[in-house]
């Protein structure tokens, strides 16, 4: 199949996208976090070649983008109160909420449960295209299965040239990592998934958070979770990833007193003068956390080479949009870490 690269400048491109998604064809959309892999979601069919193009498990519920925020009520049912005030605060953006779902969504997009993941976007192009569709596009991250999800058009292109029908190039994303993921069908509302929207500013609004086990832990491949996404290996280069935490100072002398030739250093810019000779890979500022979000995954697509036989990663602290970091990179580490400040 010949993919069509549309640019998201061209006027004519949401008419073509949103045609292809109703004809049942696979197109990648620009999200402000990651791009997606999008299908009509109420079509079985063609949610079916999203699995097929991903390898993605078939347990692993899909999110299903609208073009505004009143269209929740088109797929979900018993919506609480708590989700009208998150969608005000926060559609369009990079929050999903998990809702129960309407009968007409199909078991395959949710994965066989009784709920079902929706979020507005904030990308116009992609709610110009759902919109002019006429239906909600289901679209998992684009990246293949397990590994580092996809930030630019050209990681789509990597990925998936000559298998999908087009990919709608809206430059590189934002945010750089996932939507935020919440889930409002029990008593409390519980964070499945880190991202844009930060605990603190879910707290301001709903005023209680649980954080699910499964962002702070790696979760048996068995285990029955709430977001089953999160039990899979994810976000991971070819070879190993530890992280190593500490000072500067101390996270380089361990790192320079381990590495050995085949060995990458991923840093934060600040930080390159001090792994001088161990082939250190930046990717983003420390001082500036949205500079890490957005290009941590492109860092680990670049560091996704079986020729590497180990990578050193340093990672931010602190809570916000440092949080969401985190938790990308102890996944791509298999919660790996090494604290330089207990080792000498
Ligand atoms: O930012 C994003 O959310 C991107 C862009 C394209 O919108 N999409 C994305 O989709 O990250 P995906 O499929 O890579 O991750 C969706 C996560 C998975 O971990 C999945 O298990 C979880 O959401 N999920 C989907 N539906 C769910 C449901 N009904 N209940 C619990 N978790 C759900
Ligand atoms: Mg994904």
């Amino acid at each position: 199949m010949l993919t069509q690269y549309l640019s998201a400048d061209d006027p004519q491109t949401p008419e073509i996208a949103a045609e292809l998604i109703r004809n049942g064809e696979l197109v990648a959309i620009p999200t402000e976090t990651v791009y997606g892999l999008g299908a009509d979601g109420l079509n079985e069919e063609a949610v079916a070649k999203i699995f097929k193009a991903k390898g993605r498990p078939q347990d692993n519920p899909l999110i299903l983008h609208i073009w505004a925020p009143e269209q929740m009520e088109d797929f979900c049912h018993h919506i609480p109160k708590a989700a009208y005030d998150l969608a005000r605060a926060f559609w369009p953006g990079p929050l999903t909420i998990v809702l129960p779902a309407r009968d007409l969504v199909p078991k395959r997009t949710t994965g066989g449960l009784a709920t079902v993941a929706v979020r507005c976007p904030d990308s116009a192009v992609t709610r110009e295209i759902i919109r002019l569709a006429g239906v909600p596009i289901a679209a998992p991250s684009a990246n293949i299965s397990g590994k580092p999800s996809t930030t630019t058009a050209d990681h789509v292109r990597y990925d998936h040239d000559g298998k999908i029908a087009a990919v709608v190039d809206g430059g590189p994303c934002r945010v750089g990592v996932e939507s935020t993921i919440v889930d409002l069908t029990e008593d409390r509302p519980r964070l499945l998934r880190p991202g844009g929207i930060t605990p603190a500013q879910l707290i301001e609004v709903l005023g209680d958070l649980v954080i699910d086990k499964a962002v702070t832990s790696q979760i048996d491949k068995d285990a029955v979770v709430k977001a089953p996404g999160m039990k899979y290996r994810h976000y991971a280069p070819a070879e190993p990833v530890v992280i190593v935490s500490g000072s500067r100072e101390k996270a380089a002398a361990y790192i320079r007193a381990h590495f050995t030739p085949g060995d990458r250093v991923l840093c934060f810019e600040e930080e390159l003068p001090l792994y001088e000779g161990c082939n250190p890979l930046s990717y983003g500022r420390e001082a500036d956390v949205n500079t890490l979000s957005a290009g941590l995954f492109g860092a680990l697509r670049e560091l996704d080479d079986p020729a590497i036989h180990q990578v050193y990663a340093r990672c931010p602290v602190g809570d916000g949009v440092a949080y969401a970091v985190q938790n990308r990179l102890k996944k791509a580490a298999a919660f790996h870490i090494v604290d330089a400040e207990e080792e000498t």
